[in-house]
Parts: C-alpha cells; sequence; structure tokens
C-alpha cells in the first residue's frame, strides 16, 4: 500500500513538473513570437517541398543525384526565413545523404543566421520508407490486423529511431481516416474501418512516434492525417467531395482524432477533400471549434500539398488567392504546404497583404505561429536540431526488422482452410504462381521509396520477395515458379494479361499443390483512383483453368484493400490475405504457409462479397432485410469483420456478468470469459467485445466493438478474460447530434456468446 502510495505521489508530481515543462515552453513560444517581425511570423507558416532547395537544369528539372542549391538555401532560408521543409524529392536517399543535406540545412540556424530552427517533416508511414535500409513495416491496413497495441507502439519507436536518425524530427503519419471505402486509393493508409480499432491502434502509433519526450533522439513529432472526413469520398476517387452528417462525423470520423490528441499528438494535416461541400482547409467549425477548442489540440494544423491554392483553382470558393489564404488561416489552419518553389513569394506577399489589410488578425497569425514555435521548442530544435549519427547504432539493425517480421506475421490473415490443405508440408512439390511473388514492389505497396511505390530499382537489398522465400525454405527440385499473369500499368490504369497458361498447366500436373499469389499495382492518391473493386480478369481465369486440375489450390492475396474474389473463393482450398505485408512480410508469409508460425490476424475491414454492396460490420436491423428470401438475411459479406482462422482451435466459455444492471452515474459491469487453446500448438488469439443497444432513439447499430484483447495461449492453456463496462460505452449520438445515453437493454457479445444487461 505504501509503495502504491509513494507511486500515486511520484506520478502526480511528474504529472505536475510535465505541465510546468509544458507551461514554460508555452511561455518560451510566445515570447519569442514577440520578438519576430510579421514578416518573420508569416515566413514561419510557410512550408517547401525539398526540391525547391535543389540545384536545377536549365529546364528547371532537378539535377540527379540531387545537391542543394547555396543561393536557394540562403535566400528561402537565410533572407526569407521560412519555417518548414518537406518530403524527399524524386527517390528514397541513403542515410548519409539525408544527413547533409539536414546538416546543411540547420548549419544556417546552428551558426546563428536565423533565430528560429526548421521543422522538417517527412511521409514515414510504414517504417523509414525514405531511406534507404530503414526497416519496412506492414502499411496501416496490415497493421490493424494484428490487433496488437504493443506491435503498433514499437513501430511507431522504430520508424522515430530511424527517421530522426536522418534528422527528420516529423512524421506526417498516422492516418487515422477510416476505412470505409473499399476503392479510395489510399484505403491500405488506413487502420481499418471500425472506429475503436483505429482510435486505439492510432493512439498506440502515436505514442510510439512521440515516446516519453519530443526532444529525445530517438522521437519524432506524429502528424494525425487527414482531418476530416478524406477516407469517404462519395465517387470512391481521392479528395473528391464526402457527404457526411454531422451524427456520423462525431460518431465514426472524429473519435479517432480525438483519441490521436490525447494520445499527445501535437500536428494535424487537413483533409484535401470537401466534406458537406466546404473544403477541409476553411472548415472552421471543425479545425477552430472541434479539433482546437472540443479536443483541446494544442499543436498546429498544417495544409496538404498545395490546398490553399486550391480553395481557389479546384474547389471554386476562394475568388482569389489572398482569399485563399485568408479564408484557410482564419478557419485555424497554421501552416501552408505551399510547397513550391514558384508559389511561395506570392504566398509570402499576400498574406502580408492580407495581414496589413486587417483580414488576419494579430491574434490569429501570433497563435498560428506560437503552435508552430511550441512544437519546435518541444521537439528540443532549438538546442539540438540534430544528433550525433553515433547515437544510432541500431539503424535498419536485425532486432528492429524482427520486429517489423513480427507485425507481418501478426497480420497475415488465414481466410479459409479446408481439409488442412494449410500447413504446406517440406516434402510437397509446390507450383508457385504471380507477378507479384515476384518484386518486393507488390507487398510494400507506395509510399515506398517513390510515392507510387512501381520502381523496383530502389527494392531493399537482401529483403525478400516471396518467390525468394520460398526459395529460402524449400529445396530447388520442390518448388516451381511461372508469373501466370502479369501486372503493369497501361496509360496509367492497372492492366493483367496471362503469361504462358499452357505451359503453368503443365506444370501445375507436375505439383502436389498450387499457391496463386494475387494482387494489385502499388498506388495512392489520384493516380491510385480505380472504378471497380473487382479483380482483373486475368488472375481470375488463371484460378478457374487451374481449378480443372483438381489439385488444391491456394490463393494468397496482397491486397491494399479487399479485391472481389467471390468466384474463385470456392475454388481454392486455402485462402490467405497477406494486405501489403513489408520487406519481411514475404518471409513471415511463407513461415506461416509451412506451419513453422500461427496465423493470428483478424480482418480489421467487412470483406466484400460484391462490388456494388459495401457494407460494415455496425450495420443497423434494416440492412439485414431481404426481398428476396423474405429474412434478414442481406448481410452477405466474403468474411466479416474480426474474421481470422488460425492452426490451433479456441474455445470460448463462462461468459459471466457482475451484474445485470447498470445505472449513469459511476457505475460498471465486469464483464468475464474464459479462453482456451485445445489444440496442440500455441497461438494468440484476439478477444473481441461488442455491445448492442437493442432500442435506441436512433436506430441501433447491430453490434459496436468496444474493447479487445490480443492473448498468447499455449496448448490447454487456459486464460479468463475481463472487460470492465461502463455506462460511457453505450453512449451515441442522438437526434440533437450530441452525445448521449439512453436507459434501455443491452447485449454485450463475444465470440459465439451473448448476455444481456440494462441501464437504469
Ligand atoms: C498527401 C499527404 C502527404 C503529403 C506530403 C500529400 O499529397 O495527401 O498524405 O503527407 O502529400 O507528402
Amino acid at each position: 500500500m505504501k509503495t502504491f502510495l509513494l507511486f500515486l505521489i511520484l506520478f502526480a508530481f511528474n504529472k505536475i513538473q510535465a505541465q510546468d515543462t509544458d507551461k514554460s515552453l508555452l511561455k518560451r513560444a510566445k515570447s519569442i513570437v514577440k520578438n519576430l517581425s510579421v514578416k518573420e511570423k508569416i515566413a514561419q507558416t510557410c512550408q517547401l517541398t525539398l526540391d525547391a532547395l535543389l540545384k536545377t537544369n536549365d529546364q528547371g528539372q532537378v539535377i540527379t543525384p540531387i545537391v542543394l542549391d547555396e543561393k536557394k538555401l540562403v535566400q528561402l532560408i537565410e533572407q526569407d526565413k521560412i519555417g518548414s521543409l518537406l518530403n524527399v524529392s524524386a527517390n528514397t536517399l541513403d542515410l548519409k545523404t539525408w544527413r547533409t543535406i539536414l546538416e546543411q540545412i540547420h548549419g544556417i540556424y546552428l551558426s546563428k543566421r536565423v533565430k528560429i530552427p526548421i521543422i522538417y517533416g517527412v511521409d514515414a508511414i510504414h517504417g523509414a520508407n525514405y531511406i534507404v535500409g530503414g526497416t519496412l513495416f506492414p502499411q496501416e491496413i496490415g497493421l490493424s490486423a494484428t490487433w496488437n497495441l504493443e506491435l503498433a507502439r514499437k513501430m511507431g519507436m522504430i520508424t522515430a529511431y530511424e527517421t530522426r536518425a536522418s534528422g527528420v524530427p516529423w512524421n506526417f503519419s498516422p492516418v487515422l481516416d477510416l476505412g470505409r471505402k473499399a476503392l479510395w486509393s489510399r484505403y491500405f493508409e488506413t487502420l481499418g474501418e471500425d472506429q475503436h480499432l483505429a482510435s486505439e491502434m492510432g493512439a498506440a502509433l502515436v505514442k510510439g512516434y512521440q515516446g516519453s519526450a519530443l526532444n529525445s533522439p530517438y522521437s519524432v513529432l506524429s502528424c494525425m492525417k487527414h482531418f476530416v472526413g478524406y477516407s469517404y469520398p462519395n465517387s470512391g476517387r481521392d479528395r473528391t467531395p464526402a457527404w457526411i452528417p454531422e451524427r456520423q462525423m462525431k460518431e465514426l470520423f472524429l473519435p479517432s482524432f480525438k483519441a490521436a490528441v490525447d494520445a499527445g499528438a501535437l500536428s494535424v494535416m487537413i483533409n484535401s477533400g470537401s466534406v458537406n461541400g466546404i473544403p477541409g482547409h476553411m472548415n472552421k467549425n471543425l479545425l477552430t471549434n472541434i479539433l482546437k477548442g472540443e479536443f483541446g489540440f494544442k499543436g498546429f494544423a498544417v495544409s496538404d500539398w498545395e490546398d490553399i491554392r486550391m480553395l481557389h483553382t479546384v474547389h471554386k470558393i476562394a475568388e482569389n488567392q489572398k482569399e485563399a489564404i485568408v479564408l484557410a488561416i482564419n478557419a485555424g489552419l497554421d501552416m501552408s504546404m505551399v510547397p513550391y518553389y514558384g508559389n511561395y513569394r506570392e504566398y509570402l506577399d499576400l498574406f502580408h497583404e492580407a495581414f496589413m489589410e486587417g483580414k488576419i488578425s494579430k491574434t490569429r497569425l501570433d497563435d498560428a505561429v506560437t503552435r508552430i514555435i511550441y512544437a519546435k521548442l518541444k521537439l528540443g530544435l532549438f538546442e539540438t536540431p540534430m544528433y550525433p549519427l553515433d547515437q544510432y547504432p541500431d539503424f535498419g539493425s536485425k532486432e528492429f526488422q524482427a520486429t517489423a517480421k513480427q507485425a507481418a506475421l501478426e497480420s497475415i490473415t488465414l481466410l479459409k482452410n479446408d481439409k488442412q490443405t494449410l500447413p504446406l508440408k517440406k516434402s510437397e512439390k509446390i507450383l508457385l504462381l504471380g507477378a507479384v511473388a515476384d518484386n518486393l514492389i507488390f507487398q510494400n505497396g507506395s509510399w515506398t521509396h517513390t510515392w507510387q511505390g512501381v520502381d523496383s530499382s530502389f527494392n531493399t537489398q537482401n529483403a525478400l520477395n516471396i518467390k525468394q522465400a520460398f526459395q529460402n525454405k524449400i529445396a530447388p527440385s520442390l518448388l516451381k515458379y511461372e508469373k501466370g499473369y502479369e501486372l503493369t500499368l497501361l496509360n496509367n490504369w492497372e492492366n493483367c494479361a496471362l503469361v504462358d497458361l499452357s505451359k503453368v498447366i503443365e506444370e501445375a500436373k507436375l505439383c502436389d499443390k498450387i499457391v496463386v499469389c494475387l494482387g494489385e499495382m502499388p498506388a495512392t492518391e489520384k493516380p491510385g483512383d480505380i472504378r471497380s473493386l473487382n479483380l482483373c480478369e486475368a488472375q481470375l481465369k488463371l484460378v478457374e483453368e487451374l481449378q480443372t486440375l483438381g489439385k488444391p489450390i491456394i490463393l494468397v492475396c496482397l491486397f491494399g484493400r479487399p479485391r472481389i474474389i467471390r468466384t474463385i473463393e470456392p475454388l481454392a482450398s486455402a485462402i490467405v490475405n497477406a494486405y501489403l505485408p513489408g520487406d519481411y512480410g514475404s518471409s513471415a508469409l511463407v513461415d506461416l504457409l509451412y506451419g513453422e508460425e500461427n496465423f493470428s490476424g483478424k480482418l480489421s475491414y467487412t470483406f466484400p462479397k460484391y462490388d456494388g454492396v459495401m457494407e460494415h460490420y455496425d450495420y443497423v436491423n434494416a440492412e439485414t432485410l431481404s426481398g428476396k428470401t423474405n429474412k434478414n438475411d442481406a448481410i452477405d459479406p466474403q468474411w466479416p469483420f474480426g474474421f481470422g482462422m488460425s492452426y490451433t482451435s479456441y474455445s470460448y466459455s463462462n461468459l459471466s456478468l457482475s451484474k445485470t444492471s447498470m445505472v449513469r452515474e459511476n457505475d460498471s459491469i465486469i464483464a468475464k470469459i474464459t479462453v482456451s487453446n485445445n489444440g496442440k500448438i500455441a497461438g494468440k488469439e484476439v478477444v473481441q467485445w461488442f455491445i448492442t443497444d437493442e432500442y435506441a432513439s436512433i436506430s441501433p447499430a447491430n453490434k459496436k466493438l468496444k474493447y479487445f484483447e490480443k492473448i498468447d495461449l499455449l496448448p490447454n492453456q487456459t486464460k479468463t478474460i475481463e472487460f470492465v463496462i461502463h455506462p460511457s460505452d453505450l453512449k451515441f449520438v442522438g437526434e440533437n447530434n450530441e452525445w448521449i445515453l439512453e436507459k434501455g437493454n443491452f447485449i454485450i457479445s463475444v465470440e459465439n456468446f451473448k448476455s444481456t444487461f440494462n441501464l437504469d
């Protein structure tokens, strides 16, 4: 007891100290801002892309290998005093080049030629994906399928370590947009369809990135993306309008951002699209009232790429660029990703004009700059903009790679396994098929060494693709690889064609089992727009032709989002969803296929069966009614949210509730369930707790995920898992668009067990 009290006192003391430091940093930020001229303040809000500082040829193209242009460096940083830089140039850079660039940039501050250090940001969204030799993790959609918060935190920590090693202290990650439109080209960047899972995993990533102190050599500032509603475009195409009622906005799309703010995130990037006709970059209600006001966000908001300009050029709201700046800054935007060299002068001048004309107040400008400077102070950039390289001995280490592999192992999801087709036996002869099995780009996806990720010339040396991982696992005589189909871009659209079908059929006759790897071209943002979720014909055709031979077919899906495989699902004996598992994903996959590791990934989205029907696990009852069968069986996904099999079998028993009634204030019910591993091998099970409101003033969801825990279970081991239900777990957004609690009956469910309780 005494120790506990001491702990409490120490904890409270630490908290007070941290608050004090934050208070004094804020004070320091304000006094720095006080001593800046208006022009210097405006320059702090200006962010340019690295290309703006690079030497170019006579046609204005960046010369490669890239070199900083001394003249531009002096002009932009020393004279115009811009506050921020971002991005990599065309492709990934090695650690040495990164550090040389950053040393030159920070050198200007260190030699006291400017008063304020630059904050440099990069998209290290699945590991340090823009540094040669950086450790590449699964993309977020795969990470969310691990349902493992500790792994998410570790991925954040390792990414922070390696990013800061390059001299970059700011990461444009995580994406907290919900994955509810599979057509959207950035679906793979999300943490799936559920707000609770995305909130928990997102907060874990933020904690990993930011660590316990932002000024540590191993932390980076996390940037929440993209506030808010970006992932739900009506058309499915990137950066097109979303229409989201306030209820849905509050209940589904905002919570993951609130959770990240509570986890300490101190920067946010804004949605490039519009919600309900209002572009994200001028949405004062969302940005100022909700994010900065209600959520208490103390960090700064950066625009997305060129997005202030786009209020004029694309959204057709601002009549000119000056009005665009006024609208965005007054809505609560603090920094503009301008980001081109050609536009920065205009941005600085028009901002200044608008300020002098009183269109932007001193209070607003000071607030924006104080927020930016506060983050720079928190990062310790004023003291140490960059730490020595010898502080990073673990960059790209085997240990980091092992964590990335563990993330892949725990994300890859077994969706079907008839007649124990898997695990494969090392004595079986395997025909491995698929263009995606023979190149790392298909297991990494976009934001890997290049923006779109299609150029394989930058692939990580020594990382294995699927074919190589098989070659490492079994004797050459037992493995035959054929492409089967080719996957390319034709006029920028994904294009697929069968390759040597007759040869493939002949090879198939000679093997015991056929592993067909299916996949997509890496793509993101507007270039990644697609028109249908149907998998390209040639891949389907290949499987159809093969099944006539009667050999067991195993499908491995390298999908950044669900693609429709309804017609070939019955033709396969086993199906594995590998998502975009990163550089170490192939060895994880092959270990799983051969049963050296056990599957534990669970879908973080509802896998659709049909192209035209989008379903989510939290559907309402009306969606279940079928006019064909007159039953409640209309919801018909290929696989449900949370689904994933393993090589062992778990049984659930003894669901119990500490009581069956709860009052609104200070009350709780303890729910318990017993989970046992009845199989012969160890495994990890994700215990998923859902709550259903039986009747409510707003049509209630079928069920809502409220709590989950990933547990380890040895053979014959049993564990009892607890979920403490609080009244807040029963809240929903009511008719007046406010979070409310309504009395009534509720159902708690875990696996196939259900129990009821009520709220008085
Ligand atoms: C993307 C952002 C990204 C930014 C900087 C934009 O086009 O939408 O997600 O962080 O570029 O690279």
